[in-house]
């Protein structure tokens, strides 16, 4: 059965012992899986990685659209990877996917988990029975009702609740490469995983802001405990090169290579800048408006949270923050210190797995999805 697992730090528990697994993550702009072994070590050991580019079009938004072309691409995958096992645990983060807080009425953790499905399914925007749902308990607390001032006790929680359909173009496709799904979480989980792995230095909230090619996520936990998330479908950084590519009729590897190449223009504030070449014009354009989409919604985050919150910092992750100059536009319009995430302080990585360059970068997603695999 599938389901959406709410977040632990603990695994390789009990019969999960010395487990083999393949976080696998299926980007717009690639394929990427890496083999752990989750043995009696608390960190899973890496034993495989490999990654392969995505045919264009084959996801959208977050979600399958060319069922065939994703198998394809996982099939030369596995054939590459040469991995040991076909048991994988995906990562989805798109619009069918539904994260709300929501308060309700206290039950015992048993009798809460099977009421959940009547207790929210006013509040999802598809059929109850069509959704896969899960939740994470974010804190026990006593409201007071507006109108009548009675008192009661509630279970506030993250409800995460995902339409079959959206996880099923996933499944479906990994079954066509021969594949076997274990397990399908949300990608933002995965991600507060692999920051978590490191002890935190304080009990403050840290956000998470990860940038891809169609979809950016940002995400806010404390010590490992989610408190917000939001996948934002549509908002990254093709958008960028869409822009390029509308306005000077470039096909997408040159609009791609334009906006690698130039970045965004790094002129303070206040002062005309001198752009190497129009186009990083559009480039620094679409950035800022990206950059001012993450920073509406961590404020969205931090004026909606109960109580004074602050956010300690921000980790960077995903390949669209690697636009030259985004990053520090990011740390400006923020005001917080700025950290790229690692995943190697989450894994093992023995000395003969060599993985450089862009590697350690792909590599906090299926890590991540493999953090959780001993979650109960
Ligand atoms: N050096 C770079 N500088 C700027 N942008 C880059 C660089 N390398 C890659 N990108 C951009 O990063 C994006 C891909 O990011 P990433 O690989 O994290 O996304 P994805 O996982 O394939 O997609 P998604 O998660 O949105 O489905 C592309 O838009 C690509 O142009
Ligand atoms: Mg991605």
């Amino acid at each position: 059965m599938l389901w959406l697992a709410p977040i632990s730090l603990e695994h390789g528990k009990g019969h999960l012992m010395a487990r083999t697994i393949v976080g696998l993550d299926i980007g717009t702009s690639g394929v990427r899986a890496a083999e752990f072994s989750l043995g009696r070590h608390r960190k899973p050991a890496l034993r495989k990685f490999v990654t392969l580019p995505l045919p264009r079009d084959a996801l959208r938004r977050g979600v399958v659209v060319d069922q065939a072309a994703v198998a394809q691409s996982l099939r030369a995958l596995w054939a590459k990877g040469k991995f040991s096992t076909k048991a994988v645990v995906i990562g989805i983060a798109n619009e069918g996917v539904l994260v709300r807080q929501m308060d309700l009425d206290w039950m015992p953790p048993a009798d809460f988990r099977k009421a959940l499905h009547y207790q929210v399914a006013e509040a999802l925007p598809v059929p109850v029975n069509e959704a896969n749902l899960d939740y994470h308990l974010l804190d026990e607390v006593e409201v007071t009702d507006e109108h009548d001032g009675t008192v009661r006790r509630v279970n506030r929680i993250l409800l995460v609740a995902a339409a079959r359909d959206v996880v099923d173009g996933f499944v479906t496709a990994a079954q066509g490469a021969g594949l076997r799904v274990t397990r399908a979480d949300l990608l933002p989980f995965a991600l507060i995983r692999t920051a978590a792995s490191v002890p935190a230095e304080h009990q403050q909230a840290e956000a998470i802001v990860h940038i891809g090619a169609d979809t950016t996520s940002v995400v806010v936990h404390s010590d490992g405990r989610p408190r917000f998330v939001r996948m934002i479908p549509s908002i990254g950084s093709n958008t960028i090169t869409k822009a390029l590519q509308d306005r000077y009729d470039w096909s997408w590897e040159e609009a791609e290579r334009s906006k690698i190449a130039l970045g965004m223009h790094s002129a303070p504030v206040g002062e005309t800048p001198g752009y190497e070449h129009p186009a990083q014009q559009v480039v620094t354009e679409e950035a800022h408006k990206l950059v001012a989409e993450i920073r509406a919604t961590l404020e969205f985050f931090i004026s909606s949270a109960s109580g004074s919150e602050t956010l300690s910092k921000v980790l960077l992750s995903g390949a669209g923050s690697w636009l030259t100059g985004l990053p520090e536009h990011l740390a400006d319009e923020l005001a917080l210190p700025l950290e790229w995430l690692s995943p190697l302080d989450a894994v093992r990585v023995p000395r003969r797995l060599r993985i450089d360059g862009d590697g350690p970068a792909h590599l906090s997603v299926p890590a991540g999805l493999c953090l959780g695999v001993g979650a109960a």
